[in-house]
């Protein structure tokens, strides 16, 4: 593993296709990088190529958006970044500051076992998933205590988790059942399960697809205030074009390739005007 002194830049922005409509500040750290990331699937004698060579850098405090028509491959990238699936070729590797003596770890997880993926994510990445994927016999307050005594090491465990709770409108409903809940709140259980254990990487996959429009904007709120009003780096593949107008990075997934929103809107003069 690579070592780094924090704060300076580990490593040169990859080229883009086009001028980017960043926001993020470039002398901010690598969090993420993609190297040449490819994902194949065979299905009935046939590869499909999902992700093709895949390289890109993001950095700490990015909120990066991710569109792509359904099919286009986002839920496999994402589930390539958290290290949950493992890719055909290429790597993914995170950088991490808690080595506690101001250095910066560079992980590669894909170079890793399917075990230490789950350690590794369970330390380090929130992910918020589309259908909440609350576990349904736990309660509200159980399903955010959870990954805290998973990834262990913290010893206010319903403390912090019912603070969170609290945060999120659902101070008073800590012993529920999830099938007791809206959508909405359900989802709002399922933001506090995936902060809880301070990540610094926060995936979210579609998180209000599945919600009414004005639930869905509430919960887009608390999520964005809750990840980059603290500071976080957040990843998330959304259909919203509300969403992305308040991203730092807008990306299209279009034939397994990410291309830059300008890059992408260059190609799709009908739609956005050719100027
Ligand atoms: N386990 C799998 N086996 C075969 N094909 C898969 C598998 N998972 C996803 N795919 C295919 O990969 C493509 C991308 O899927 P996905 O990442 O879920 O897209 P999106 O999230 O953008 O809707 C789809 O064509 C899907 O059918
Ligand atoms: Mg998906």
């Amino acid at each position: 593993m690579q070592r780094h002194p924090v704060g300076s830049p580990i490593a040169a922005p990859a080229a883009e296709s086009g001028p980017q409509p960043q926001r993020a500040a470039p002398h901010r750290p690598v969090i993420l990088c993609l190297e040449q990331l490819s994902k194949r699937y065979t299905e009935a004698g046939e590869e499909r190529l999902v992700l093709d060579a895949l390289d890109r850098e993001f950095y700490a405090g990015e909120f990066v958006c991710l569109l792509g028509k359904s099919g286009s491959g986002k839920s496999t990238l994402l589930n390539l970044i958290s290290g949950i699936d493992a890719p055909s070729s290429g790597d993914v590797t995170i950088y991490t500051d808690d080595t506690g003596d101001g250095t910066v770890e560079a992980v590669t997880i894909t170079a890793l076992s399917e075990q230490a993926r789950t350690l590794f994510r369970r330390r380090h990445i929130g992910i918020v998933f589309q259908f909440f994927n609350l576990i349904p016999t736990l309660t509200v307050l159980e399903n955010v205590t959870l990954p805290l005594e998973l990834a262990g090491g913290v010893s206010d465990v319903r403390e912090r988790a019912a603070a969170l709770l609290g945060r999120v409108g659902l101070g008073d409903r800590l012993q529920t059942y999830p099938d007791k809940l809206s959508g909405g709140e359900q989802q709002r259980v399922a933001i506090a399960r995936a902060l809880v254990h301070d990540p610094l990487l926060i995936l979210a996959d579609e998180p209000t697809g599945n919600l009414d429009e004005e639930t869905g904007e509430s919960v887009l709120a608390l999520l964005l205030e809750l990840t980059r009003g603290a500071g976080k780096t957040l990843f998330m593949a959304t259909h919203a074009p509300e969403v992305a107008a308040q991203a730092d990075r807008v990306l299209h997934l279009v034939h397994g390739k990410l291309i830059s929103d300008q890059a992408w809107r260059a190609q799709h003069p009908d739609l956005y005007g050719s100027d």
